[in-house]
């Protein structure tokens, strides 16, 4: 999958499963593992706001739950009119989840693709090797 066409076409299939009962911001996001399965996720929101998870993190836990441990790819798709990036927490999950090399894929309402690699959305950052003593 080197476009990433049909990724992109299932983050918009994603965003009609989410919650998104206070903001109605729907974000959809298809996450592919390296053996080509795909993982749905989508905004589900809470009274107690801070509680909100968004459709990144719902998709990644999906398909960690389910097993898989190597991802490729991940599509992220909304109604806003520019493409819209992972907030700061879903980047330190994906990044823990899935690694560096993920590419990250978002869709605008025209359904133009923006691809770019995660280690470049969240430079210097903290990981497990920060951890280790040795
Ligand atoms: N949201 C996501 O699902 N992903 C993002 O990367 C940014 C924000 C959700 C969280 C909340 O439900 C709504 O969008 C408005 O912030």
């Amino acid at each position: 999958m080197n476009n990433y066409k049909k990724l992109a076409e299932e983050a918009i299939k994603a965003k009609s499963k989410g919650l998104p009962k206070y903001s109605n911001f729907h974000v959809g996001a298809a996450l592919l593992t390296k053996d080509g399965k795909i993982f749905h996720g989508a905004n589900i929101e809470n009274s107690s706001y801070g509680l909100t998870i968004c459709a990144e993190r719902t998709a990644a836990f999906s398909a960690i739950i389910e097993g898989e441990r190597e991802f490729s790819a991940i599509a992220i798709a909304s109604d806003a009119k520019d493409f819209l990036p992972p907030c700061g927490a879903c980047r330190q999950v994906l990044l823990e989840l899935c690694g560096k090399e993920l590419e990250v894929v978002m869709i605008n309402h025209n359904q133009k693709i923006k691809k770019i690699k995660l280690s470049e959305l969240i430079p210097f950052s903290f990981g497990e090797e920060h951890l280790k003593n040795d």
